[in-house]
């Protein structure tokens, strides 16, 4: 059936064996838990593994917590198998068990002869089967557990295919429950479908400690890893890395390979100090403003919001009355990368500026702030941040907010405050 014949929506209906479980010996067993006064409840400050990829243990809050499980989504190809098999064999002192159900040991060795890594400490299993790695596990006794991916394996206990919702729930509970009782830590792959979200239930990433997504535009090299939730520290934390032919590298200054290299006039060019995921990041904003030649002008953004870039070439027409309406105006956030904080806007509307009036921006002028619906410059968060990474840059001014408090003013860079755009605009171009 395509149409629910309760809420009459289309699409929406998954598709769920239930089967009579076989038995099975787990036994919740008599052991009463009772109530703890919380402050009396003793622990070890947990020890964490440190993994040699810097970028991973940023995004993780500090290294790998023993017995959390971590669900790591993406899209296909993006290089998730790459990065764990890559982090498997840089750890040397954990011993890791890589279990791929996608690829057979010799693509993981010619995998690993690629990236160039080798281990003493890292096993390879194909296996789909959660009983029998169980059984290895035993054997093995590894400290970490990667699987290759959650979507391809199967447990005995349930007879609907791999893949399908109530298999990934089981066996991801297994898992958990594996991780938990033993302290190992475990790292599953999940697949993402179309809509961008990890298959399987929903509950998946309930039930998981920490959950990363990996991403990146297929064409550039660029990836990010970002942290969507984590019980053992920030979310929205944001690793940066470069896909090259010797797998991934990590970026650990993203700012210096976001700016391209340009002549001073080229204009329709300006550079945002951006925040993402708790990391100052500054990127380059292009736009490219042309007469529209058809009736309707197009409006186009790659890596910005594509309403937000209508409301503030609004605010551009009605509250400084600049004619773009008969325009086309066209967007670009250099990288791949995409950005939703809102303080590049002040970027953005100079940019677009900057190719409509075609006169070029200073090489060393930088912009942080948000644009409101009045057109006037708002103040936005972390302002300290993004004026050092700025200063660390080489950058010469920034343009922030006038409502926007600096703690210091050690800074050597030069901040110029505006309220309004009019003011940034007679800055700029006159
Ligand atoms: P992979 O890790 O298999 O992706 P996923 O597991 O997310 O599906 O990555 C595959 C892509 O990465 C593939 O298109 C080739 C590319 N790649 C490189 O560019 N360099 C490398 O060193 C490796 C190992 C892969
Ligand atoms: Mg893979």
């Amino acid at each position: 059936m395509g149409k629910c014949p309760k809420c009459n929506k289309w699409n929406t209906l998954v598709e769920e064996l239930i089967h009579k479980e076989k038995k099975r010996t787990v036994s919740n067993g008599f052991k009463k838990n009772t109530p703890v006064l919380i402050k009396n409840i003793n622990y070890d400050k947990e020890k964490r593994i440190l993994t040699n990829d810097k970028e991973l243990n940023r995004v993780l809050g500090g290294g790998i917590v023993p017995g959390s499980v971590i669900l790591l989504g993406g899209d296909p190809g993006i290089g998730k198998s790459t990065l764990l098999l890559q982090f498997a064999l840089s750890s040397k002192r954990n011993k890791i068990l890589y279990v791929s159900g996608e690829e057979s040991q010799k693509q993981i060795k010619l995998r690993a002869d690629r990236i160039n890594l080798s281990s003493e400490n890292c096993f390879v299993l194909t296996e789909t089967s959660t009983q029998n790695i169980f059984t290895q596990i035993e054997e093995l006794q590894p400290n970490i557990l990667v699987i290759d991916s959650i979507q391809t394996l199967h447990t005995d206990y349930i007879d609907s295919s791999p893949g399908s919702v109530s298999q990934i729930r089981e066996c991801s509970a297994e898992l958990i429950k594996f991780a938990k009782q033993t302290g190992t830590a475990v790292i599953l792959i999940g697949h993402i479908n179309k809509d961008g979200v990890i298959a399987g239930p929903k509950i998946l990433e309930h039930m998981v400690d920490t959950v990363l997504q990996f991403e990146g535009d297929r064409n550039h090299t660029y990836r990010i890893l970002r942290s969507i939730k984590n019980r053992f520290g920030s979310a929205s934390e944001l690793g940066v890395y470069e896909m090259n032919n010797e797998g991934l590298r990590e970026v650990n200054n993203p700012s210096e390979i976001l700016i391209s290299d340009r002549d001073a006039d080229t204009n329709g060019v300006a550079i945002a100090c951006a925040n993402e995921g708790n990391r100052a990041l500054v990127i380059e904003v292009q736009a490219l403003v042309s007469s529209a030649v058809y009736g309707t002008p197009q409006r186009s953004a790659t890596g910005f919001d594509n309403k937000r870039l209508n409301m503030l070439l609004a605010v551009l027409e009605k509250k400084c009355g600049f004619k773009l309406a008969t325009k086309d105006v066209f967007l670009n956030i250099t990288g791949g990368i995409k950005i939703e904080d809102p303080a590049i806007d002040l970027a953005v509307v100079c940019a677009v500026l900057s190719s409509d009036q075609s006169v070029s921006i200073q090489k060393k002028v930088c912009f942080a702030a948000e644009i409101g619906l009045s057109g006037e410059v708002r103040a936005i968060s972390k302002i300290d941040e993004r004026i050092a990474e700025a200063e660390k840059l080489g950058y010469e001014q920034i343009i922030i907010s006038g409502y926007n408090k600096i703690s210091t003013n050690k800074f050597k860079i030069k901040v110029i405050k505006c309220n309004k755009l009019e003011n940034v605009y007679n800055k700029l171009f006159s």
